[in-house]
């Protein structure tokens, strides 16, 4: 029988099933992350490692580790993964698309709707007594109908984003994969045209920083940037100057780097910006089917099958 390392408590009881195949479990307790250290005195020994994107892959933990035969990350990036590594052991490696399609593109939503009307701001006003009246040019926002979303990432959530969007009336452009409403958009003329910018594409290394001072000036001064995909695609000195000097609206950012923020990085003074702590999939289906699927991949890897979601 086997044994696995798994990095934290994982929502739900998908993990009965892996006890249920007679695997041994290792679970880490605490509600931080293993430091590098942690992570590979504990994979050392084990045949499967199923992991969050906390955790980093990397091509030493690989070699530290002989009889890993599978490592299953609970979401869908993969960038805290070493590929390679795990290929040239031949270790599986599974991730979970599909299921968190929905809760992330739910979130862009909610991140757009909320930097676009001022609502933490609002509620800010609200609790510390700054509101005291109804007034005709208080915390005017912008409304999204006939508005111009532009999409960089035309995979699922990209896709989803774009449902919504509609649904709100507003025009929509995608650049990035083809099977968009305009494949092989330049991605220039979509920053040009679009009031909001949202990112959906993965960290790759055509992706690091693919949001840098030139992208920024590309867009409109009133346009507002929304990333729920990496925080490294984003260059965030050249972010933070864009708000500053108002060469954009503004910056709608679930994801950041790197992640927490320290309170004193120099992103946070920028005006205009609302940083929310990684939360596109954290919803309890979503994050109890994420916990299902890593583990079946982890039970399939341990069984020699071919993962349900396996990453190529
Ligand atoms: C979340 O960011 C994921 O990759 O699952």
């Amino acid at each position: 029988m086997a044994h696995c390392f798994i990095t934290r408590e994982l929502p739900g009881n998908s993990l009965d099933r892996l006890r249920a195949a007679g695997h041994t479990v290792d679970q880490w307790e605490p509600s931080e992350p293993p430091s590098a250290e942690d992570l590979k005195a504990r994979t050392e020994s084990a045949d499967g490692l199923l992991c969050l994107l906390t955790d980093q892959v990397t091509a030493e933990l690989v070699d530290s580790s002989p009889r890993l035969t599978v490592v299953s990350t609970m979401a869908v990036g993969v960038d805290h993964i070493d590929l390679v590594a795990c290929a040239q052991h031949g270790i599986a490696v599974g991730n979970t698309p599909g299921v968190l399609t929905d809760a992330t593109a739910d979130l862009t939503m909610a991140l757009l709707l909320a930097l676009a009307r001022r609502i933490p701001e609002g509620v800010e006003a609200v609790r510390n007594g700054s509101w005291t009246t109804w007034d005709p040019s208080g915390l005017l926002g912008m409304e999204l109908r006939d508005r111009t979303l532009g999409i960089v990432g035309g995979g699922r959530i990209g896709k989803a984003v774009a449902q919504r969007a509609e649904g709100f009336g507003m025009k929509v452009l995608m650049s990035g994969r083809a099977g968009g409403p305009n494949p092989g958009l330049p991605l220039v003329e979509l920053l040009k045209q679009a009031d909001i910018v949202s990112l959906h594409c993965p960290l790759t290394p055509e992706t690091e920083h693919l949001v840098n001072r030139e992208f920024l000036g590309q867009m409109q001064n009133h346009a507002l940037l929304i990333n729920t995909s990496r925080g490294r695609v984003v260059d965030q000195v050249a972010l933070a100057n864009a708000l500053h000097d108002g060469q954009i609206g503004g910056a709608g950012l679930d994801v950041t780097d790197p992640e927490p923020l320290p309170a004193d990085d120099p992103l946070l003074a920028a005006p205009n910006l609302v940083v929310i702590p990684h939360l596109g999939s954290a919803t309890v289906r979503t994050r109890e089917a994420m916990a299902e699927i890593a583990v079946a991949n982890l039970l399939a890897g341990l069984e020699g099958h071919k993962l349900p979601h396996q990453v190529t």
